[in-house]
C-alpha cells in the first residue's frame, strides 16, 4: 500500500499558498489530509481542493498536531513564530520564506542541484529565494561541467513575488493610469505600472538591497562553494508573474556556447528556447505557469574569453517558489527523510 501524508499550507490564501494546493493536486501528492492554514483574517473562508471545499483555519498552537509536513509560505514573521511549534509537534517544515535560509542547521535545497543536502534536515529545509531558485537551476548545469569563478545577475522581477496584494495592485495602477487617473501605491513604495525600480527591500551599508544579497549569499550555500563570487542587481518591473535575469558567468576555462547549450538542453527544471531567426527566446508571459525556467541567448562574453552570456525566464510562483517546495516534499517522501535526523536545539 502506498503511505500517504498529513499536510498543512500555511499560508494558504496567499499566491504561494494558491499555488501550493494547485501542485499538490496536479502532481498527485500522496495525501491523507490537508490541513489549510492562514491568518484570523481567513478564517471561516474556504477553498477548493480536488472538487471539495476545504475550511481555512487560522494558524494556532494546535494547528501542527498530526501533521507530517508543513508546506509555509505566510512570510518571515509568521515563519519564526510558528516554526518551532510545528517541528515539536513532529511535522517537518518547507518553509518559504528567508527566516531560516542562512541558518546553519538549515539545508537550503533545489532538488535538482543539491537534493542530498535535505537529508541533513533537523525539522525545517529552507526554500530559497525565487530569483536564486531559477537562476541556480539554470547555470548548474553549467557549473557541472566546468565549475563557475564569478556571477554577474541583473534581474527583472515581477509583481508576484510580492504577494497577491501587490499583483491586484499592479492591475489597478494599470487601470487607473490608461483612464488619466493617478496610480496609488500602496504594497510597493512607487507605482510600478509602466515603470520599474530597483527592488523594493531593505539596502545594506555597500548599497546592495536584501534581495540582492540573498542571490549573493544563498546561491553559496545551495552551490556548496562559499568563497563563489557573486553580484547581482535586482529591479522590479510591471510584469504580473515570472521572473527574467540577465545572467553573466565567468569560467575558468573557455566554454563555448555549443557545449552550454546541450548542457541546458538536457538538465532537469530548465527548457531551452531560442529561435535565433525569429528573435525568439524566453519571455516572463511565456514562462508563467510553467514548471520549467526557460533559457536562451546563450552566447560568448565578447569582454571575456572565458565568459558566457544568457537570460531566463521562470515562473516565480511556481518554480521560484510553491512548486520546489512541493518538490522537496517529495523528495522528503522518497527517500523516506521524513523523521528529522535530531530533534532541534
Ligand atoms: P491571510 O490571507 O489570512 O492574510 P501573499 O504572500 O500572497 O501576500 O500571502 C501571504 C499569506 O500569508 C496569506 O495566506 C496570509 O493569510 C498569510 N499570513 C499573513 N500573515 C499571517 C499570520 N500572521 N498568520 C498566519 N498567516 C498569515
Amino acid at each position: 500500500m502506498t503511505q500517504s501524508y498529513r499536510v498543512a499550507i500555511l499560508g494558504a490564501t496567499g499566491a504561494v499558498g494558491t499555488e501550493l494546493l494547485a501542485l499538490l493536486e496536479q502532481r498527485q501528492f500522496p495525501l491523507a489530509d490537508l490541513k489549510l492554514l492562514a491568518s484570523p483574517r481567513s478564517a471561516g473562508k474556504t477553498l477548493t481542493f480536488k472538487g471539495e471545499t476545504l475550511p481555512i483555519t487560522a494558524v494556532d498552537e494546535h494547528s501542527f498536531d498530526q501533521v507530517d509536513i508543513v508546506l509555509a509560505s505566510a512570510g518571515g514573521s509568521t515563519s519564526r513564530a510558528w516554526a518551532s511549534t510545528a517541528v515539536a509537534a513532529g511535522a517537518v517544515v518547507i518553509d518559504n520564506s528567508s527566516a531560516f535560509r542562512m541558518d546553519a542547521n538549515v539545508p537550503l535545497v533545489v532538488p535538482e542541484v543539491n537534493p542530498q543536502a535535505a537529508a541533513s534536515h533537523q525539522g525545517i529545509i529552507a526554500n530559497p529565494n525565487c530569483t536564486t531558485i531559477l537562476m541556480s537551476v539554470a547555470i548548474y548545469p553549467l557549473h557541472q561541467i566546468q565549475p563557475i569563478q564569478r556571477i554577474v545577475a541583473s534581474t527583472y522581477q515581477s509583481a508576484s513575488g510580492a504577494g497577491a496584494r501587490a499583483m491586484e495592485e499592479l492591475k489597478l495602477q494599470t487601470q487607473a493610469m490608461l483612464q488619466d487617473q493617478p496610480a496609488i501605491a500602496e504594497i510597493f513604495p512607487y507605482p510600478l505600472a509602466f515603470n520599474l525600480f530597483p527592488h523594493n527591500s531593505p539596502l545594506n551599508q555597500q548599497g546592495y538591497c536584501e534581495e540582492e544579497m540573498k542571490m549573493v549569499n544563498e546561491t553559496r550555500k545551495i552551490f556548496g562553494v562559499p568563497e563563489l563570487r557573486v553580484t547581482a542587481t535586482c529591479v522590479r518591473v510591471p510584469v504580473l508573474r515570472a521572473h527574467s535575469e540577465s545572467i553573466n558567468l565567468e569560467f575558468a576555462q573557455p566554454m563555448s556556447v555549443e557545449q552550454a547549450r546541450a548542457a541546458i538542453a538536457q538538465a532537469p527544471g530548465v527548457k531551452l528556447v531560442e529561435d535565433w531567426s525569429a528573435n525568439y527566446f524566453p519571455m516572463p508571459i511565456d514562462a508563467s505557469g510553467q514548471d520549467d525556467v526557460l533559457v536562451g541567448r546563450i552566447r560568448q562574453d565578447l569582454s571575456h574569453p572565458c565568459g558566457l552570456e544568457l537570460w531566463l525566464c521562470g515562473d516565480q510562483i511556481r518554480k521560484g517558489a510553491a512548486l520546489n517546495a512541493v518538490q522537496i516534499a517529495e523528495l522528503l517522501v522518497e527517500k523516506n527523510l521524513l523523521k528529522p535526523a535530531m530533534a532541534m536545539a
